[in-house]
């Protein structure tokens, strides 16, 4: 069965038909083409599916497309562009913090979220924003470091 949904995604009006029990990560990266988006895990556990919604880190393959309707979302694709980087991906590219790639898009949505509400945060401020994802190469250093940097911009 599907339903009709409307919703702003990256400051745009959408409206799209989607099957009901497809969630968010899946509207987004098969029927809308936002493959910035990733899926790692799918049970909730990575943060590689991180978008906003309302402002808020959530993790998009949780998120069932019934829920979505009327709600503003943001993905990676709606931060920044090749031409006009935002100051957060273009310090994760100076200090080496994309390793693999695949948890970057994740991180940077949820680091967004921090640098919005705190324009000085503590180390412990940053660990605590980035909780919720999974680096599986352990490269945690240069991630906290590009957003400690990200800060001072
Ligand atoms: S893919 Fe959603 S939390 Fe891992
Ligand atoms: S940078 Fe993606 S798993 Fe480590």
């Amino acid at each position: 069965m599907g339903i009709t949904i409307k919703f702003v995604l990256n400051g745009e009006p959408v409206e799209v038909e989607v099957p009901t029990h497809w969630t968010l990560l899946r509207l987004l990266r098969e029927k809308l083409g936002l493959t910035g988006t990733k899926e790692g895990c799918g049970i909730g556990e990575c943060g590689a599916c991180t978008v906003l919604l309302d402002g808020m880190p959530v993790n998009a393959c949780l998120v069932l497309v019934p829920k979505v309707g009327g709600r503003k979302i943001e993905t990676i694709e709606g931060i920044g562009s090749r031409e006009s980087l935002h100051p957060l991906q273009k310090s994760f590219i100076d200090h080496g913090a994309i390793q693999c790639g695949f948890c970057t898009p994740g991180i940077l949505m949820s680091s967004k979220v921090l640098l919005s509400t705190k324009s000085n945060p503590t180390r412990e401020e940053v660990k605590e924003a980035i909780s919720g994802h999974l680096c599986r190469c352990t490269g945690y250093h240069q991630i906290i470091e590009a957003i400690e940097k990200a800060s001072e911009v």
